[in-house]
């Protein structure tokens, strides 16, 4: 199963599959509540929760099937988070990408989460997604969401390896077919060309870089392993930044985000993200005309 996966909101029809996840024996055991759950009680906590104002459920799917649910409790100044795959869709990793796309719909609530000590899988999904463990009790580890760190990009020697390094892991490329040498690189830090440069880090981790160009244009680099993380970081750039005023035929009036047209993988991303692709841009040379 390739990681793709988006999100929509929950509804009453989704009641069969909640009450079949919610009750799956490791869900079970993961909760605050372990006890099984009773049908009249799960529906009449659904239909409450549906209609709530503060509890926003949202259902993750794979090709039009659903394979999770990532929910938010608004209490007071947070929101508390909680995450469970279908049976099925466990141990291959999507927990991270559900549970990016729902932090991405919930605004700029601070977030927090309760995880069992001993679950594993779900602290590391967590910790990918940028929690840091702030106490535990017994039995609960107590996790806050930290948003993602932005570094200006300054030509240090720190900053121009890490880039540099990055640059050695990408896939697709739209400027560049081959690696640029170590030096070219160093040049071209230097130069700065762009808006805003930053280096993007979770938790004291460098996970990849953006850049804000002046024609509204945006470049996102996430390095390997963290791809899940693009509807934050995207969410998180257009809290910060505001494109520049639009110039008819000249520049966008909203950011736009460029995709190399090899990255299937990131197009398909951005495409169940709910985003709509614009264009395709060809490279035209005066030789092949
Ligand atoms: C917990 C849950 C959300 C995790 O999502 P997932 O995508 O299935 O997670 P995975 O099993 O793929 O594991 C996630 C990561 O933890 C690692 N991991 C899993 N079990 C591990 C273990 N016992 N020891 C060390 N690492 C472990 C995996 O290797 C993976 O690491 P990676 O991202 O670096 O590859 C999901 O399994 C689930 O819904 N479980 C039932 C309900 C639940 O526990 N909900 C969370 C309540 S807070």
């Amino acid at each position: 199963m390739c990681g793709i996966i988006s999100i929509r909101l929950a509804k009453l029809s989704d009641a069969n599959i909640l009450f079949y996840w919610r009750n799956d024996p490791l869900t079970r055991a993961a909760s605050e509540r372990t006890s099984p759950l009773l049908w009249e009680d799960h529906i009449s906590w659904l239909t409450h929760t549906l209609q709530s104002t503060t509890q926003h459920v949202f259902i993750g799917e794979h090709e039009g099937l659903p394979i999770g649910v990532v929910r938010f409790s608004v209490e007071h100044d947070h929101a508390v988070v909680s995450l469970a795959l279908a049976p099925a869709a466990q141990g291959k990793g999507l927990g991270k990408s559900l549970l990016a796309l729902g932090m991405a719909q919930i605004g700029s609530t601070p977030i927090r989460a309760r995880i069992r000590c001993d679950n594993v899988a779900s602290r590391t999904c967590f910790a990918a997604c940028g929690f840091v463990e702030t106490s535990k009790d017994e039995d609960f580890c107590c996790y806050n969401y930290f948003r993602l760190a932005f570094e200006c990009v300054v030509p240090n020697d720190d900053h121009i390896s890490t880039l540099y390094e990055a640059l050695k892991l990408r896939e697709h490329t739209i400027s560049h077919i081959n690696l640029p040498t170590f030096e070219d690189h160093q040049e071209f830090i230097k130069t700065h060309p762009y808006r805003c440069w930053n280096l993007v880090s979770v938790a004291t981790k460098y996970v990849g870089n953006f850049y804000l160009q002046n024609d509204n244009s945006i470049g996102v680099h996430l390095i390997p392993g963290f791809d899940h993380l693009l509807p934050v970081l995207l969410k998180q750039i257009l809290n910060e930044y505001d494109p520049l005023p639009e110039i008819k035929s000249m520049r966008s009036a909203n950011f736009i985000l460029h995709v190399p047209v090899g990255d299937h993988k990131r197009q398909a991303q951005m495409n169940a993200n709910g985003h709509t692709p614009l264009q395709i841009t060809y490279s035209l040379q005066k030789e092949q005309l």
